[in-house]
């Protein structure tokens, strides 16, 4: 809540900015943690995105999130990018440095890992090979951080497969690409699935794929949480696998920039999920 005129302010740029649970996650924080400050939603046109992010450091705030479709054009406006962001060659937090310097980081992969080590604190990244499917934003964050932490062998399936090649390489090392309707045959030995495709939303269909091949210590997690108990996941339950959901990657990638503009480390709870969830 702002209390002074010296209150910090964030805010999300996107466009269209109003489906965003930004805006609700941080200023969740905000009253939890009793900060002067606000976090507000700020919906810019593409041909506005570059003056906008400029006009950050003018108005005095610490810094924003980026979401769609800004990401990518976001990473060629900041003077400096963390090696994760650059990467990617997308951004998704800004942080504003007392000198106006922008400063951009992509911390999706992280919120994905976090979310992990957070619900399976025993998770072993080395233990099998993960399947990854869909292959935009979401997709090529996951992979990169699954690399960076040893997932040994990465498996890439998306229904265009020249994407799917294309999101392979921001990883380093070898990402088998596997032909959409071959996608089954990367359960095999697979420790961990993830879907980051848009398949299992409200409004699309589920997405198809046998998890008989999988193995019974294996991992499934859905990036989708609209709804949160997407058909793969309750398929997955009820084989009795371990399930990941969607809304946690969120939650964590949220982490750093909070941090960095409001001073504090912010703890993720069920009562955040509750708030971000619309409970
Ligand atoms: P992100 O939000 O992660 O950046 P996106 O760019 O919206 O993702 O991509 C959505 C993903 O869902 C893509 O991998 C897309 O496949 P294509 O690259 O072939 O378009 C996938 N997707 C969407 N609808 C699909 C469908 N009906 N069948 C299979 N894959 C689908």
């Amino acid at each position: 809540m702002i209390r002074s005129a010296g209150a910090r302010v964030a805010g999300v740029i996107g466009w269209p900015v109003d489906h965003s649970r930004s805006p609700v996650l941080h200023n969740h924080w905000l009253a939890r943690y009793d900060i002067d400050g606000a976090y507000i939603p700020l919906p810019v046109a593409p041909e506005n995105l570059i003056a906008a992010l400029r006009a950050l450091s003018l108005l005095g705030l610490r810094g924003a999130n980026v979401t769609l479709p800004h990401k990518q054009a976001a990473a060629r406006v900041m003077d400096r990018l963390d090696p994760g962001a650059a990467r990617l060659e997308a951004v998704n937090t800004v942080l504003v440095e007392p000198d106006g310097t922008l400063v951009g980081l992509n911390t999706d992969g992280f919120g994905f890992l976090e979310h992990m080590r957070s619900t399976f604190p025993a998770w072993q990244p080395d233990r099998g090979a993960a399947l990854i499917l869909g292959a935009g934003g979401a997709s090529r964050s996951i992979l990169a951080a699954l690399a960076g932490v040893g997932v040994g062998k990465l498996r890439l399936s998306n229904r265009s497969e020249e994407r799917a090649r294309d999101t392979a390489r921001v990883v380093d090392g070898p990402v088998e690409v596997i032909a959409w309707p071959d996608r089954h045959q990367g359960l095999l030995d697979a420790a961990l699935l993830v879907n980051t495709t848009s398949l299992g939303m409200a409004g699309q269909p589920s997405l198809s794929i046998d998890l008989q091949s999988l193995p019974a210590h294996a991992i499934v997690a859905d990036i989708v949480y609209t709804p949160l108990d997407t058909p793969l996941l309750q398929a997955a339950r009820a084989r009795g696998l371990a399930v990941l959901d969607g809304v946690g990657m969120l939650l964590h990638q949220a982490r750093p920039g909070f941090a960095a503009w409001f001073g504090i480390e912010p703890r993720v709870d069920e009562a955040l999920r509750q708030a971000v969830l619309g409970r």
